[in-house]
């Protein structure tokens, strides 16, 4: 059995510090690289302060597959495919790689996630889509727990899954050419496969619900606004005025139980113009005489901080992630990393690579979100529930690219 993994970092960024920090709680894994244009040294210093391995700086995503074993694709989203396709040409040159992780979302569009899938494939590397909420001790815990209810009961019949902040630290992230979309794309695609993940009966595999349709409603409720969008366009170079993307986004997914007809549904609720502390994720279920609910702003830790006392507090991000307030009555969540899901889905890719396997989610099932993402788009565009049976939808979605994403946002917003 391989002892110390050797992981190399694409990307040294805000996400990938939620990563390394996860590691922090995780034996067997070390940082061995890091490839990312503008932030390596940067990351690299703090993977090394953090005793995380010694994440050595490399200048080509080449090298970097030369000396691990596994690469951790945590870039923005533009650069996903390029990358994919720069790791897959080193594997087919001999370069020592066998497995990927990639961060949500898979790909901005189905022909992306599409060929990510693909490469990995063709190189035979095992996988890892990375979408930590499913990873989530809470979710996990809630699933193993009510699992006896759910045999003699039936399964959960609806799901609501809402993440929300107050938006996006990086321009990249606000343009939807780049990012794939607004925050459907962003953070819809862990909405959904929280839903679906949460609704399949246990013991199934992860795709054993047959997604039937999809209905959704986009808005740009806030960034839109004259001063919202001027603050958006100075702080961030993007004009919401000529190439807007959704700051809200809502809608079910229906699926159906092959065995027994039964239909089931899973509501997701995504936004950027939270106004409350911080990143808030929320989810629940009903079943037929039973219930669960995770809400991710509630913690045991609460500060105050009066007015006299405001620039008294040391670091509001480490405190909360998107934290939009540093006075009055702040929620501290201390183990973020940890409430996430990020420790869990480290340790799950950790341990199913070392019995030489994908991870619990493998690219694949990333590839099936990033289609239930795409339906949701058309829904709005089309403004119309989209029937997923109907070959002709599969056949469109292979190369649909939502309108948000080609910068037309206006035609839809
Ligand atoms: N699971 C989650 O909840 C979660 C949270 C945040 C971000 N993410 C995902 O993680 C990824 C990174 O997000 P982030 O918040 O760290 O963004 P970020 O902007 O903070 O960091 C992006 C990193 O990508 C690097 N980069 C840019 N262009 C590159 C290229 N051509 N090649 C290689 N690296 C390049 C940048 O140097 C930077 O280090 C995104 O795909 C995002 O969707 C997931």
């Amino acid at each position: 059995m391989i002892e110390q993994l050797k992981v190399g970092y694409i990307g040294g960024g805000f996400n990938a510090h939620f990563h390394a920090r996860a590691l922090e709680q995780v034996r067997g894994m070390e940082i061995a690289g890091v490839f990312s244009p503008n932030s390596g040294p940067k990351f690299s210093k703090f993977a090394q302060e953090q005793g995380l391995g010694p994440c050595k700086v490399y200048p080509t995503v080449r090298e970097l597959a030369q000396n691990v074993d596994t690469i951790l694709i945590t870039c923005a989203n533009f650069a996903r495919l390029e990358i994919m396709e720069e790791i897959a040409a080193a594997k087919k040159a001999g370069a020592r790689v066998w497995s990927v992780m990639c961060e949500k979302p898979l790909g901005r569009n189905v022909a992306e996630a599409q060929r990510l899938v693909q490469l990995a494939e063709e190189c035979n590397l095992r996988t890892a889509y990375l979408e930590n909420q499913i990873h989530m001790k809470a979710i996990q815990i809630q699933k193993a727990q009510l699992e006896p209810t759910e045999r003699s009961m039936g399964p959960l019949m609806l799901t609501r899954s809402a993440e929300e902040h107050a938006g996006p630290h990086e321009g990249w992230f606000w343009d939807p050419t780049r990012q794939g979309g607004g925050v459907l794309s962003d953070m819809g695609c862990h909405s959904i496969a929280v839903g679906w993940y949460l609704l399949n009966p246990s013991g199934q595999s992860l795709t054993y619900l047959q997604p039937q349709t999809v209905n959704c409603d986009l808005g740009l409720l806030k960034w839109g606004q004259p001063l919202w969008r001027d603050r958006l366009k100075k702080r961030f170079g993007v004009d919401y005025a000529m190439m807007p993307a959704e700051d809200f986004a809502t809608g079910i997914v229906t699926f159906k139980n092959p065995a027994t007809g039964q239909l089931s549904k899973a509501q997701f609720t995504d936004s950027w113009m939270f106004e409350k502390q911080g990143l808030r994720l929320f989810m629940d279920g009903m079943g037929p005489g039973y219930a669960f609910e995770v809400n991710t702003l509630s913690s045991p830790l609460n500060l105050f901080i009066g007015d006299e006392a405001a620039a008294a507090v040391k670091d509001q991000e480490l405190a909360l992630e998107k934290s939009t307030s540093s006075r009055g009555l702040l929620t501290v969540q201390p183990n973020e990393a940890d409430l996430y899901g990020y420790v869990d889905e480290n340790r799950d890719a950790l341990n199913a690579f070392r019995k030489g396997t994908d991870a619990l989610l493998p690219f694949s099932y990333g590839l099936e979100i990033t289609k239930l993402v795409m339906a949701a788009y058309l829904s709005h565009e089309s403004r119309q529930t989209v029937d997923l049976t109907d070959p002709a939808i599969q056949r469109k979605l292979e190369t649909y690219i939502p309108l948000i994403q080609q910068g037309r946002g206006r035609e839809v917003l």
